[in-house]
C-alpha cells in the first residue's frame, strides 16, 4: 500500500467516485443526446406523448432494437420518463422544452452538436497544447459552426429584441426609426436576422471571416425573404462601412486575436453617438468565481475552441471565454472608448455597452 491510499479517506472517496461516475455518464450520454437530435427521437416524443420503442421506431424510421437500448440510457439519465406497466417511454415538458422545441428559450440541444466537434478536432488542440500554436475557427469539424449557432439561437430569440436591445441608452428608438448596424463576428447570423426582422426601417450587414458561414447566414436571409440585411466576408479589424448607429459583436470578441484592435477599429466606423454593444459569456472577473456549472461548460469550450481561435489569428490576446467584464473592459477602453458599462446579463450572458 502506497502513501498515497494510506491518507484517503473513504467517505470522500466514495462521494468523489459518486460524482465522476455521474459524470462519464454525462459524457457518454452526449452522444445519445447528438443521435437523438439528428433522428428527431425528441421531437417524435413530443409529438406523440408516451411510445415505445417499437411505437418510436416507427415513426422514425429507425431500427427498434437501437431505440430501446437509447430510450434506457435516456431514462437512466433523467432525460426521458419510463412507464414501466405501460413499457413506454415520453417526454416531461421540462424535458421537451430542453430536448425537444428548437424555438424554445432553454433548448439545449445545439450544445451536443458543438460537442461532436470537440473530440473530433480533439488530436489538433492536443498537439496545440504542446506547440502553443493556435488553431483557426475554420479548421474546426463543421458540427462546431451548426452547434454553436443552435446553442445561441434561443437565448438571442428570447432576449436580444425584448430586453437586449432596450436596455443600450437610446438604441430601440434609432433602429425603430432607421439606423445603420454591423453585426461583427456573425457566425451564421440568427442575431442580424432576428434585429433585421424587428427593425424594418434599419439596415444591417452581417461580417464575419469565415466564409462558409456568411453563406450559409446569406441562405438564411434568402429564404426569410429579408431585403434590409446583407452578409459578408470580413474580419473585425478591416469591415468596411462608417457612421454605424450600433456595432454587435455577439460571442466572438473574445474569439479574436486582436480585440483591442477590434475595439479600435470599431470606434472609428461608429457615428459620434454610436453604440458598440458586446455580447460576451457570463462570467465573474475572479477567477475562483467561476469554477461553477456554467463557467465549466464555457472553460470547456474556451480551451478547445475560443484560446486556440485566438491564438491562431495576429497578436494572439486569448482572452478567453470566461474573461469576465472588468478585463473585457481595459481592452475595450484601450481603443478608445470611455464609456463602458454593463446593461444586461443571463446565466449565460454579460450584455456591454461601450460609448466614445
Ligand atoms: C462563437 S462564434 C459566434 C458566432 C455568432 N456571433 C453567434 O453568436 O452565433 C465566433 C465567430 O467569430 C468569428 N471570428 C473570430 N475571429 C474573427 C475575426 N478576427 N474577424 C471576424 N470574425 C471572427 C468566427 O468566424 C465565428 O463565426
Amino acid at each position: 500500500m502506497t502513501a498515497t491510499t494510506n491518507t484517503i479517506n473513504p467517505e470522500k472517496l466514495n462521494e468523489f467516485m459518486g460524482k465522476m461516475v455521474g459524470d462519464l455518464g454525462a459524457a457518454t450520454s452526449s452522444v445519445l443526446v447528438l443521435i437523438g437530435q439528428k433522428l428527431g427521437l425528441y421531437t417524435a416524443l413530443a409529438e406523440s406523448g408516451p411510445l415505445t420503442p417499437a411505437e418510436l421506431a416507427e415513426k422514425t424510421g429507425t431500427s427498434q432494437r437501437y431505440i430501446l437500448e437509447w430510450a434506457c440510457n435516456q431514462a437512466a439519465s433523467g432525460y426521458l420518463d419510463y412507464d414501466p406497466a405501460e413499457e413506454r417511454f415520453s417526454l416531461s415538458p421540462e424535458q421537451a422544452a430542453v430536448f425537444a422545441d428548437e424555438e424554445s428559450p432553454v433548448y439545449l440541444g445545439g450544445g451536443f452538436y458543438s460537442i461532436a466537434s470537440l473530440f473530433a478536432d480533439e488530436p489538433r488542440v492536443t498537439e496545440a497544447f504542446k506547440s502553443g500554436q493556435g488553431v483557426s475557427w475554420g479548421d474546426h469539424d463543421s458540427c462546431l459552426f451548426c452547434g454553436v449557432a443552435k446553442f445561441f439561437k434561443p437565448s438571442y430569440k428570447a432576449n436580444l429584441i425584448p430586453a437586449w436591445i432596450p436596455a443600450l441608452e437610446g438604441a430601440a428608438g434609432k433602429l425603430k426609426k432607421g439606423a445603420h448596424v454591423a453585426d461583427v463576428g456573425c457566425g451564421f447570423g440568427h442575431s442580424t436576422l432576428l434585429m433585421a426582422e424587428a427593425y424594418p426601417n434599419s439596415t444591417f450587414v452581417g461580417f464575419d471571416f469565415h466564409a462558409p458561414s456568411i453563406e450559409k447566414a446569406t441562405e438564411l436571409a434568402r429564404e426569410k425573404g429579408l431585403t434590409n440585411v446583407t452578409f459578408q466576408v470580413a474580419k473585425a479589424k478591416d469591415f468596411p462601412g462608417k457612421d454605424y448607429d450600433l456595432i454587435t459583436f455577439f460571442d466572438c470578441l473574445h474569439d479574436m486575436g486582436d480585440p483591442a484592435g477590434a475595439a479600435r477599429h470599431v470606434h472609428g466606423k461608429l457615428a459620434d453617438d454610436g453604440t458598440w454593444m458586446i455580447v460576451e459569456p457570463f462570467a465573474h472577473d475572479k477567477r475562483e468565481d467561476n469554477f461553477n456549472p456554467v463557467g465549466r461548460v464555457y472553460y470547456s469550450f474556451s480551451t478547445t475552441v475560443c484560446t486556440p481561435s485566438s491564438l491562431s489569428q495576429e497578436v494572439g490576446l486569448a482572452l478567453g471565454a470566461q474573461a469576465g467584464e472588468k478585463r473585457i473592459g481595459e481592452v475595450v477602453t484601450s481603443g478608445g472608448f470611455t464609456r463602458f458599462r454593463r446593461a444586461a446579463e443571463t446565466p449565460f450572458n454579460l450584455v456591454l455597452e461601450a460609448r466614445k
